[in-house]
């Protein structure tokens, strides 16, 4: 849950095609690469005492264990799943199994685009989300986390949403 200087280790998690930031639909997704964003997120978490972990995949099972990896070892964990946010129940599952705190990311703001993206999959198991924007989220997911952590500002959750009844 901390690193060797005691700092609470957050797993910055990144998903499909989220390696091609930068050269990827600008127009939406701006013009930082991924490790500008992950700089980002590291300094705004040295400055809350917190250490990041940053790892990117574009396979569903390689991101599943990362999130497996994490428990008992990190306090939280922020997670731009690209696509996969809105399909991988596997990623769900593993993320419902962490016990720490988790911030689902997004760059954009899903909500405002093409149908397929007004599910999410990851939101269910997540404290929160933090979308739209662009590369000052993930400052705002690190601070998001840091005050998690710190117990004073979590929102009363409503009860789980029941899947809806067939026939
Ligand atoms: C994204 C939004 C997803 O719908 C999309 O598939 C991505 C990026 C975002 O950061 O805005 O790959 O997660």
């Amino acid at each position: 849950m901390t690193d060797a200087a005691d700092r609470p280790l957050v797993l910055l998690l990144s998903g499909p095609n989220l390696n091609l930031l930068g050269q990827r639909e600008p127009e939406i997704y701006g013009t930082e690469t991924l490790a500008d964003h992950v700089d980002r997120a590291g300094a705004a978490a040295a400055r809350l005492a917190m250490s990041v972990e940053h790892f990117q995949s574009n396979h569903e099972g390689d991101l599943i264990e990362a999130v497996q990896g994490a428990r008992s070892r990190a306090a939280a964990i922020i997670v731009n799943a690209g696509a996969l946010s809105h399909t991988s129940w596997s990623l769900h599952d593993a993320l419902a199994a962490f016990e720490g705190v988790v911030v689902e990311l997004h760059l954009s703001n899903p909500a405002g685009r093409e149908p397929f993206r007004h599910t999410s999959v990851v939101a269910p198991v997540a404290d929160g989300l933090v979308a739209g924007f662009g590369g000052l989220g993930y400052e705002l997911a690190i601070e998001a986390v840091r005050r998690l952590l710190d117990g004073g500002d979590a929102a009363p959750q409503p009860p789980a949403a029941q899947p809806p009844n067939e026939g």
